[in-house]
């Protein structure tokens, strides 16, 4: 295994309920090390070009949304296996599959309002960190 970075974000349900402390203590109770962090409120262009991928997709427009409708904390992860080990650790993108102990299954709100976000490849982690961070702001 190798030491990788992935993209999070607390997203906008999760924010509103102030949930970001405790959502952090399950990423470093994971052995992930939360290197760069922000929180920001992303304008419909920055939304709709992150979630560009889903663009086609039925729920796109209610997605953009709903990440626009509130404060996100984006961040920059460090681990072993990162990207993977966060998957996991965030559960199935429907909380109602998600396992125990996972971020979405604690406290996610539906399919969509979900908590939280991570990059789904290491390919994909790298431009998602490169969307939000300078290099010079990931401080591990
Ligand atoms: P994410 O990208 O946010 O980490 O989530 P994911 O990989 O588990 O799920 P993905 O298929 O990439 O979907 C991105 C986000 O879109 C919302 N979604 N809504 N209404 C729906 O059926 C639906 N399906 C997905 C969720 O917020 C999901 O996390
Ligand atoms: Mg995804």
């Amino acid at each position: 295994m190798a030491v990788e970075h992935t993209l999070s974000i607390i997203k906008p349900d999760a924010t509103r309920r102030n949930l970001t402390g405790k959502i952090n203590a399950v990423i470093e109770e994971a052995g992930l090390r939360i290197v760069a962090q922000k929180r920001v409120a992303l304008t419909r262009a920055q939304a709709e070009g992150f979630y560009a991928v889903h663009k086609e997709r039925s729920f796109f427009g209610e997605l953009v949304d709903f990440m626009i409708s509130g404060p996100v904390v984006v961040q920059a992860l460090e681990g072993e296996n990162a990207v993977a080990k966060y998957r996991e650790v965030m559960g199935a993108t429907n909380p109602a599959n998600a396992d125990e102990g996972t971020i979405r299954k604690q406290f996610a709100e539906s399919i969509e309002a979900n908590s939280v976000h991570g990059s789904d490849s290491l390919e994909n982690a790298a431009i998602e960190i490169s969307y939000f961070f300078a290099q010079t702001e990931i401080v591990g």
